[in-house]
């Protein structure tokens, strides 16, 4: 495999992106970037990271920041669960680890939500540790370089995805290789339109000798995608709104939204319904439609005048001005952006 490598580390040297954790090898900064990169591509994920890193430049900052801080910079990236991770593994790191960031793969798989492919980029690019990473990236390359078609989303892909990249490792340099297949992976080897006349790899890809590229990777099932028809209620007495944080284990777990009734389909809210709050005036503020990976969201507002606030305990008030001091869902943000209550008129 000394061709590969030599190949796409040649071609990395010259056309990598000047991106600020290329510049170091801080184990700390590098897990932020790698655990961004992980939800968003680069161009988003690259004031993310200049956030994190300006709030929370070393590991002890961001291990005594309160979560709400750390939801709060997350904002917008999703999977909320991963910031939540990444604030648990900060005090990990301190309490465990005497604030010094772990230097082998075991103890950085240890990890709350870390798991092989960020143990591998850390332990690679930190540490010359020879573990090979396998992202989305490494599966397009590596599917269409060998017209593997063992679906990816099996275990048995799982396997010999891992397998066939540990093979073509450059325990050398293997922080090099790991990114350069990767940005190999995001620059030229896209997955609709792969630039291949300029890929390093053009002479010995098999793919586009038989020009089959687009039918890799092979994924065995398609996502399957939930609709959900939400009511939002925006309560409001003339100055103040209501909001809750989210408890329990969904995607938003963490953040704050408000009250909501779910219908079965679209349009099936019931004005009589909202009886219960005793509505001066009932204004429906727009519908928005929201896409997350599993799950489309077809979202109504309801501007719901009150004379008084009624909390239930999991509830808080909030003035309308200051609602964007809490973590929010992006679905919400949106929302607030284009609303006749928080506008900006
Ligand atoms: N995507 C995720 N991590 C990356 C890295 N270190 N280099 C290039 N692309 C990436």
């Amino acid at each position: 495999m000394a061709d590969f490598t030599t190949l796409i580390q040649g071609w990395f040297r010259r056309n990598q992106r000047d991106l600020p954790w290329r510049h170091t090898n801080d184990p700390y900064k590098i897990w932020l970037s790698e655990v961004i990169l992980q939800q968003t591509r680069v161009d988003q994920g690259l004031n993310y990271y200049l956030n994190f890193t300006t709030k929370f430049p070393t590991v002890f900052d961001l291990a005594n920041a309160a979560e709400d801080e750390v939801l709060n910079l997350w904002q917008g990236l999703g999977y909320y669960s991963r910031a939540r991770n990444l604030h648990a593994s900060a005090k990990q790191v301190v309490v465990d680890f005497d604030g010094v960031f772990p230097n082998n793969y075991e103890g950085i798989k240890s990890l709350k939500g870390v798991g092989d492919y960020t143990a591998s980029a850390i332990s690679s690019i930190c540490f010359g540790l020879p573990h090979a990473v396998v992202d989305g990236n490494v599966y397009r390359v590596l599917s269409r370089y060998l017209e593997i078609s063992t679906p990816i989303d099996s275990t048995q892909g799982k396997k010999d995805f891992a397998e066939i990249a540990d093979k073509f490792l450059d325990v050398h340099n293997p922080g090099d290789h790991n990114q350069a297949l990767m940005e190999i992976g995001a620059l030229i080897c896209l997955p609709k339109n792969p630039s291949c006349e300029t890929c390093p790899l053009v002479g010995s890809c098999s793919a586009f000798s038989s020009k089959t590229q687009l039918n890799f990777p092979v994924k065995a099932k398609k996502t399957k995608v939930v609709k959900r028809y939400l009511n939002y209620l925006v309560l409001f007495d003339g100055k103040n709104t209501v909001i809750q944080k989210r408890v329990g284990k969904g995607i938003w777990q963490g953040l704050y939204d408000f009250p909501f009734i779910e219908k079965e389909k679209l349009n099936g809210l019931e004005l009589s319904e909202l009886n219960q709050y005793e509505p001066i005036e009932i204004i429906q503020d727009g519908q928005l439609k929201h896409v997350l990976s599993h799950q489309e969201l077809y979202v109504s507002f309801w501007i719901v005048k009150v004379v008084k606030l009624n909390l239930d305990e999991s509830q808080i008030t909030v003035p309308i001005a200051a609602i964007e001091t809490f973590p929010l869902p992006q679905l919400l943000i949106r929302y607030i952006q284009q609303s006749r209550l928080f506008g900006a008129d």
